[in-house]
Formats: C-alpha cells, structure tokens, sequence
C-alpha cells in the first residue's frame, strides 16, 4: 500500500499533533502511531509548562535558571529563544482548549519545581500532560485535512538510500521522501510519502527496568535518523526522576511530581532526616541531577530500596485538591499522603539528546523536521529543568511547522520508491529470544548505565550489548516484522548511541557522572 501526503507526522504527542496543526490548513497531513492516539509522555506529565508570567518573575530569571541546571552546556542562544517564545506557546495552547489553574482573583495558580528561583509553572491539577493531550487530540481529530494512522509502526525514513545510493553519515544531500510502517492491526508494510516529513517519537525511558515512561518511549526515531545517517547528539544525558513511587512490579513507574516539593513536601532518609540538606543548599528543590544523585548515594550508603517524601505537614485538604491523581494513587496502595510517609526511588525519565536540529527544527537530513523530546535542540544542555520538556516541544513544533511551510513549495513527493521487500522471510519462531533481549537490555542499562557510572560499568554494558546486537540483526533479516522486534533494534541502536556518547564524555557534568572522571572539564562549558 502507499498514500501520498505533504507533510508526515510521526508521533501524536505534544510535539506532533502541534505540528499537525499548524501546518494542516496547507495541504493533506499524516498522523501515524504506533499506539492509541493518546498513548504519549504527554499525557503521562504531571507538573505542567513552564513559562514566565507574571512579576517578579522575568525572562532573565528563566534563562538563568534553564542555564544553570544545564551545568554549561546548553546553547544560551536557544535558551533564551525558547524562554521569550514560551508565552505565545502558552496562549495557543489555551486556544486549542487547555485549561490550567486559576486563582480566584482570575490569576494562574503557578507551581514551582527544582532548579526554579519563581513560581512559573502552569499546571492542570496534577494531570497537565493529560489536558493538553486531549485538547490537541479533538483539535486533529476535527481538522479535515488531518488522517490519523493509529497502531501504525514507523519502521524506518526513506531516503535515497531506498533508491539504491549509497549514502554517508554527515553528507548534506541526505533527503527524507517519507516512511515505511507497519500496520500493527493487518501486519501489511505501508509506505508514506511525503513532501516533509516530523519525527516527533519521544523519547527512550524503557531502555531502562525502571522508568516513568509508558512503553512507547522506545528510541524509535533516533534510531530510525541514525540508521539513516543522519547526527544524533548528547545522548549521554539522561535524566532520572528522584521520586517515582517505589511500588516493585509497577511499570511504568508512578510519578510523584516534583511539584509537591515545589507545594512544601521534604526527602527524608530511613532515619529521618531531611538528608538534601548535606548535598545542596537548596535542599529538596536542587535540580534534578543532584537530588537523583544523592538519593541514590543515601540508598547505597544505608542499603535500603528507596527513601521517603514528607507531605505529614502540609495542610491535608490543600494537597488532596492540588494532587488529587497523586492521592487516590497512593490511597489505592494504602498510602494516605497528608498521614503517612511517600515511598520513593529515582527512575529514568527524560532524554536530553537526540536527533539535532537546528533552530527551526531541522535536522541535518533535508525534508526532515524534529520536535520535542527525540530532538537535540540545545536547550537542556547536561540536565534538564524542570517542566521545559513540553515547553520545548510546543516551541519547536511551531517552528518547524513556519520553515516547512516556506520551505514546502521546493520539495516533490518522490516517485520510483519501492515498496517494503520482505519476500523470504519468515514469522520468529520463538517470540521469547525477543522479549528475553529485551529485558536484558533493561537490565544492562539499570546495571551499568544508571546515574553513576564507570568506565568498567560501561565497557561491560558495550561488550554485552554488542553481543544482543548481532543476535538482533540476525533475526531481523530473516524474519517477518514485528513491533516488538523493531522496538528491541531501536534500544539497541539508541542505547549504543548511549553508551558511546558517555565513554567519549571524560569528565562528570549534569547527568552524566562517573567514579573514573569525578571533576568538570572547564573547557567542555559554553558558558560559566
Ligand atoms: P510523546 O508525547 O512521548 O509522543 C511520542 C509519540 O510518538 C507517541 O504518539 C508514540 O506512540 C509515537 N511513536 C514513537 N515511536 C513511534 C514509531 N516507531 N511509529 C509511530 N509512532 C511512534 N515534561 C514537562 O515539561 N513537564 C512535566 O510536568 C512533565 N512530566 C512528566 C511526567 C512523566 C510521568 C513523564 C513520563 C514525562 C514528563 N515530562 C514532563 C516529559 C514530557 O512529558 C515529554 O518529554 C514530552 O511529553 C514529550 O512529548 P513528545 O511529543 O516529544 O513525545
Ligand atoms: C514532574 O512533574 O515532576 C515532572 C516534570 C518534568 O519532568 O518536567
């Protein structure tokens, strides 16, 4: 089967369907899935968008903030890009229906989170990523030009290496005609074409056992760039929640917001004591880097699972209506949360890099377009502040939708595509060697890539993943595709892209830290 449209959306989180709109009152867009339409992070996020606005909060303070946690590697350019673009983002997004709190003078009730010196958080209760996911859903599900493809798996980009040329890594002329998926109800490969194409995929948490990402987030498009030779960058920064609910089986792991430090609540150790206070002044609400790191630290120094966070002495009423879906949460495992101590652990959340683009979206290989949080914008840097995830993925969509739309007019669908060849091979005889590779790629990820790290712990994590991809390679040219196959390539591909990145980087900075190279290197900064 093929389909022709002019712009090919890949992703239906926030950074897609943004996209999507704003580009679709100029000719036929494509949705594709790989999920239900709403099965994104977006609709996962918690503790909302930041953006400055009222005093005394001002743009200067954001971008300070955002720099500061990017621990010198953010590109201060893009940083402030971003922060002066936030409220204009803000009040599209109200526009396609969001709601966030008010007070009852009429004002937003803003949040604040670690790395923030102001409250600038808009929220929806404790459910913002949900609000804005269901605003933007009926936004496309209503738009006549917009066709969503749900269950369909993104398989790879074409390029002219579909038209049998060969094609290197960093050469310019790489051009993006579109995507081969695979629709996961019928088994059929489809091919889409397209004039642009956005990959808008998200992220990569389930390379990790513990992650507070839906099963989604599976590296899919960095993969898919980076096979096509595309740059991919600062992959090593991977950001870990300090509170995700210690609840052992749960996948994905619950969230507790940091936003609930932001209302008051404090980390507690085994013993009590309001332990951040040794690692940073700012106590439970250092950026993100720091808290993770000393939660994990304190877990390694007395033994235990997991430490605690403290809401006893906040006003009850007030926390159950700021946090009603954190509540029922913990009520349903028997945890009253204005009573009783939070369990929590630290889990993979965030991916600071990905697929680079430049201001406008683009990434190195024409026609294709990146947004959100499989894109390396610049603006995270070595650690991500809090609640700039969907700040930038608004942002870049937007951006990316203005330059393809100028830049549309230059670009064909491309004729004389083949179709997906998949003659000869056949379905996997044992499903189990798949699901086993998987978890064991969870496993040397949790092991040995986590938020300490070694040159021994990642030499160990390269040797044993190399072996888990030839055996995947293997399969995947003799067998029928699967999404499961194609998901356990894409870790691979993502988490060797991970890995590399975090041996080449000799020093510890943001996220990435390691026993061998515990210092910065001052000249690695953009920025003191
Ligand atoms: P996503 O929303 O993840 O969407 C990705 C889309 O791509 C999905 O539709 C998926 O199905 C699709 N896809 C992936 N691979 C394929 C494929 N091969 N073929 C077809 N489709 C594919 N950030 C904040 O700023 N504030 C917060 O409060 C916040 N809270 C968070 C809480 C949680 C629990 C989590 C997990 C994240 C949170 N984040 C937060 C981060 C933020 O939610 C994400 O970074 C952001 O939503 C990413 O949006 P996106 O559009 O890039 O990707
Ligand atoms: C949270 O609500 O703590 C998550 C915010 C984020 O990841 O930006």
């Amino acid at each position: 089967m093929e389909d022709r449209f002019d712009f090919l959306v890949i992703g239906s989180g926030l950074a897609g369907l943004s996209f999507a709109l704003k580009v679709a009152d100029s000719g036929k867009v494509a949705v594709i899935t790989k999920g239900s339409l709403n099965d994104t992070n977006t609709s996962y996020a918690q503790g909302g968008i930041a953006a400055v606005t009222y005093e005394p909060d001002n743009f200067e303070k954001h971008i300070r903030d955002t720099l500061i946690a990017g621990d010198g590697l953010c590109d201060p350019r893009i940083v402030e890009m971003v922060v002066r673009e936030a409220p204009l983002q803000i009040e599209q997004l109200i526009k396609w229906g969001t709601h966030f709190d008010k007070e009852s003078d009429g004002k937003y009730n803003l949040a604040k989170e670690g790395g923030h010196s102001e409250y600038r958080i808009l929220h929806h209760k404790d459910n913002t990523g949900y609000e804005i996911q269901q605003a933007l859903a009926h936004a496309v599900k209503v738009h006549p030009n917009i066709r969503i493809f749900e269950y369909f798996f993104a398989i790879d980009i074409i390029t002219q290496h579909h038209l049998g040329k060969l094609v290197k890594r960093y050469f310019p002329g790489i051009e993006c005609y579109g995507a081969y998926a695979l629709d996961l109800k019928t088994g059929q490969i489809h091919t889409f074409l397209s004039r642009v194409t956005m990959i808008a995929t998200g992220g990569v948490g389930n390379i990790y056992h513990t992650t507070t990402n839906p099963l989604i987030a599976t590296g899919d498009g960095i993969a898919m760039v980076y096979r096509a030779k595309g740059i991919v960058d600062n992959m090593e920064f991977v950001q870990f929640h300090p509170t995700s609910l210690y609840n052992p089986g749960e996948r994905p792991s619950f969230l507790i917001t940091e936003a609930l430090r932001g209302h008051g609540a404090v980390l507690k150790n085994h013993k009590g004591e309001d332990f951040m206070l040794r690692y940073d002044k700012r106590g439970s609400l250092a950026p993100r880097d720091i808290v993770a790191r000393a939660i994990d630290n304190e877990m390694k120094a007395s033994g235990e699972e997991f430490v605690f966070l403290d809401c006893r002495h906040l006003d009850g009423n007030d926390l159950i209506n700021s946090f009603p879906n954190i509540y029922s949460k913990c009520k349903s495992l028997g945890i009253d949360i204005t009573k009783d101590l939070i369990p929590v652990v630290p889990a993979a959340h965030f991916l600071c890099g990905g697929i680079q683009v430049n201001e406008h979206g683009c990434t190195s290989i024409q026609r294709l377009y990146a947004a959100g949080e499989t894109a390396y914008t610049g603006l995270h840097g070595a650690n991500r502040l809090a609640s700039n995830s969907l700040l930038e993925a608004i942002v870049f969509a937007d951006r990316a939708a203005k330059h393809a739309l100028n830049s549309i007019k230059s670009y064909n669908i491309q004729e004389n595509i083949p179709q997906w060849n998949d003659t000869g091979t056949t379905h996997p005889e044992e499903m189990v060697l798949i699901t086993q590779n998987y978890k064991e790629v969870q496993q040397i990820f949790s092991y040995y890539v986590g938020i300490v790290r070694s040159n021994l712990r990642l030499k160990r994590a390269m040797d044993r993943l190399e072996i888990i991809f030839n055996e995947t390679e293997e399969l995947y040219a003799k067998s029928k595709l699967s999404q499961k196959l194609c998901e356990l390539r894409n870790m691979i591909n993502t988490g060797y892209l991970i890995i590399k990145m975090a041996q080449q980087r000799k020093e510890s900075r943001g996220l990435h830290y390691t026993t061998d190279y515990p210092y910065k290197n001052p000249s690695n900064a953009n920025y003191e």
